[in-house]
């Protein structure tokens, strides 16, 4: 039988991606009309996938005393974080920019949590003045900074320390940080002596303890690792006085981008919580810091074929979305899947996806069987997490606008960038 679109996958998303009469749609709203609307290349992102995804992790909160704190930095729009805030998400936060942009969406401060290994004095003070939950402190010169910023400020800062477990998360490199080597955290056994240089600074008050091991995880075995360490972390830390109020276990659950199997987050908190139990440390909260598991598969890039080009050596399809739209798959070498707007009986041949940018990194797919003509339209799949905000005007390609579709509607949520646009911030020599 010869291979046809009509034979392909279907979309990772569905039911909020889904064909119907041949062609794809976002909720009620169709692929090809957004383009029309919109022009491409565009984000495109289901309110209803995105309220799905937060169901998923209501469903651990409803049975367990979870918090959880949504990784903004997997996509920052405003309208993104205005819902989640809705919703009573908290926020983990990684700069002063990600803070202004939470609060600025409605955010509850006292339901932030600030990581990252580099924060800045006037990070720091963004924070304290707007009263977050918690520093994730990463280093002990890091524990001091905080220590004086907070003096300076007459405030104490709420601090949790977050440890390196060295467990292999079984994922990309780039994304692995619980590990050893890596430059995250604490190694576990300096954790001790930190907690105890803690409690000597008084202006910081020790709440928690956190980890991330690293993003993208489809299993739930990792988490366990890291947490046995954690656990007995915190009896040591008990039998010195030092009793805390949270466990924070990061982000980091994985997504299907093609026919991975992740666990649900209520499924990871059972066991998380069956673990505490036994240890007599079922009082402790539990933070999570998911990003991509809430928003990854919410969101399609859409775009253009703009010439086919077939060579001795293969096909190519040449797109207008780029590397400096989309990143993952040249940064990574990720797959995304990829869907025709418009399902073809036409035999399908294996291109190679490409964008216009001069580097022959600019790719977004290889060898991927697709029956395509001149101007089709495509959605790439699994674009929300990662996607618009790794962007870049490389090749000074104004970047593309998001939209938010919700059933029949459609709503701008940031508009396509000018040529202006591009070079806002520059100025020319005045010699
Ligand atoms: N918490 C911390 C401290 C993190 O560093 C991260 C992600 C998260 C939470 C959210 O992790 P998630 O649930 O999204 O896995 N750009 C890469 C992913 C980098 C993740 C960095 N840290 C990618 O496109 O795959």
């Amino acid at each position: 039988m010869v291979a046809t679109q009509a034979d392909g996958p279907n979309p990772v998303a569905a039911p909020f991606f889904r064909y119907q009469a041949q062609r794809l749609y976002v909720e009620d709203v169709s692929l090809q009309s957004i383009a029309e609307s919109y022009g491409t290349p565009v984000y495109v992102y289901s309110k209803a996938s995105l309220a799905h995804a937060w169901q998923r992790y209501q469903d651990a909160m409803q049975s367990h005393n979870v918090m959880v704190c949504y990784g903004m930095k997997a996509n920052s729009n405003l309208a993104v974080l205005q819902l989640f805030a809705q919703w009573g998400s908290g926020f983990d936060i990684v700069s002063g920019g990600e803070l202004q942009r939470a609060l600025q969406a409605g955010a509850d401060a006292r339901k932030i949590i600030f990581s990252g290994v580099g924060k800045q004095a006037w990070e720091i003070e963004a924070a304290l003045k707007a009263g977050i939950k918690c520093f994730n402190v990463e280093s002990i010169p890091e524990l001091e900074f905080i220590n004086a910023v907070a003096q300076k400020m007459a405030l104490q800062a709420p601090i949790s320390l977050r440890i390196n477990p060295d467990v292999d998360a079984q994922t990309h490199p780039y994304i692995s940080t619980g590990l050893k080597g890596n430059k995250f955290g604490i190694a576990m056994d300096q954790a001790l002596a930190a907690y105890e240089q803690a409690q000597r600074l008084e202006h910081l008050q020790i709440i928690g303890v956190d980890c991330h091991i690293g993003s993208q995880i489809t299993e739930i075995a990792p988490y366990l690792d890291a947490l046995a360490h954690l656990i007995e972390l915190v009896q040591q830390l008990r039998a010195r006085g030092i009793a805390l109020q949270h466990l924070d276990l990061g982000g980091g659950l994985g997504i299907r981008y093609r026919d991975e199997q992740a666990p649900a987050p209520k499924a990871l908190a059972d066991q998380v919580f069956a673990k505490l139990q036994a240890a007599d440390l079922g009082h402790l909260q539990v933070v999570f810091e998911p990003g991509r598991s809430l928003v990854g598969n919410a969101g399609v890039l859409l775009t253009q074929v703009l010439f086919l080009k077939h060579t001795a050596d293969g096909n190519f399809a040449i797109v207008d979305a780029a590397m400096n739209d989309l990143l993952r798959p040249t940064l990574y070498q990720a797959y995304h899947g990829i869907l025709p707007v418009t399902q073809s009986t036409a035999t399908a041949r294996p291109y190679d996806v490409v964008g216009p940018v001069c580097e022959s990194g600019d790719w977004f797919a290889k060898k991927r069987p697709l029956a395509l003509q001149d101007h089709d339209l495509l959605a790439i799949e699994s674009c929300g997490a990662y996607g618009f905000v790794m962007s870049s005007q490389y090749n000074s390609r104004p970047r593309p606008p998001e939209v938010l579709v919700d059933g029949a509607h459609c709503h701008l949520i940031r508009r396509r960038e000018t040529l202006e646009d591009i070079c806002a911030a520059e100025q020319g020599l005045n010699v």
